[in-house]
């Protein structure tokens, strides 16, 4: 007797051993897009493929954090947020408030049926100049100045590592404006108004990323680890060219900028 409970308790076991091990394979086969080893184009395939129209829409969404909550990320299945410049958690936020407002936000997005985290971005132009006790380094102006394509990919560096301690994996840097007009009131975001200068500092995204490995493939996103940023090279069309002129014949205002 008692051998024959051992014996349906050991084939019970087995009944649950197996059900376990179905509901694995069952689950990973649903879930191909969670799949670091499926090719990445497979994964996106499958990921667009269980996607509606709802969950698109709000994937192509980036809002501030000032109009965000958890519950807000969840229910229109936000994409991306950002702080805007000076939109920080409280005036003296530390690092653990930056990272719990941050995790906060990415419990909603994670909380969703498809799981999708969003990705949280800021102006981290000059150091990560948004967070207080943040090393703040010299504006575009100063450090184009310099000519130092090294000293840049330093500091790039040096603001990615402090970036991502406050839990955000994507910098709106470098800022690769040209100012052709000195009065122009956002002059200063500018390394040079000579483009070989501008384009030389962009090695700042070096920095920021992480070099790209020799022989790696060349145009795509590449961000080297966890102490590294996605950098952006903004505000690439135009920004800078302001001319007096113009303005004149417009007559727009002339603290306009974008
Ligand atoms: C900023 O640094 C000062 C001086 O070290 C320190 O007293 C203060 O607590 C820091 N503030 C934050 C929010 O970390
Ligand atoms: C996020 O969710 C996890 C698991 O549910 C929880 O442990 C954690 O405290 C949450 N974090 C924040 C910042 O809300």
């Amino acid at each position: 007797m008692v051998n024959m409970v051992k014996s349906m308790s050991m084939s019970y076991l087995g009944m649950m051993v197996l059900l376990w091990w179905l509901a694995v394979v069952v689950v990973a086969e649903d879930v191909k897009y969670k799949d670091p080893k499926q090719p990445v184009a497979a994964r996106v395939k499958d990921l667009l493929e269980k996607m509606t129209m709802e969950e698109k829409i709000g994937q192509m969404v980036q809002i501030e954090r000032i109009s965000a909550t958890p519950d807000i990320m969840k229910q229109y299945f936000i994409g991306s947020m950002l702080s805007g410049g000076g939109s920080v958690p409280n005036p003296q936020a530390t690092v653990v408030d930056w990272i719990n407002m941050v995790n906060g936000f990415q419990n909603g997005s994670l909380s969703t049926r498809l799981g999708i985290p969003m990705i949280y971005g800021i102006d981290a132009v000059h150091g990560h100049n948004n967070v207080i006790n943040a090393t703040i380094f010299p504006h575009n102006v100063g450090l184009g100045a310099t000519r130092d394509t090294d000293l840049v990919k330093r500091i790039g560096a040096a603001t990615a590592a402090e970036v991502r301690a406050t839990g955000i994996p994507y910098a709106f840097a470098p800022c690769i404006a040209v100012c052709r007009d000195p009065r122009w009131g956002r002059c200063y975001e500018s390394y040079s108004e000579d483009t070989k200068v501008v384009q030389s500092m962009t090695d700042i995204i070096l920095g920021l990323q992480g070099e790209i490995p020799k022989g790696s493939r060349l145009g795509v996103p590449y961000v080297a680890g966890k102490d590294k940023v996605a950098a952006c090279a903004k505000h690439f069309v135009a920004d800078g060219g302001t001319l007096m002129e113009l303005m004149k014949i417009t007559q727009w205002p002339t603290n306009m900028s974008c």
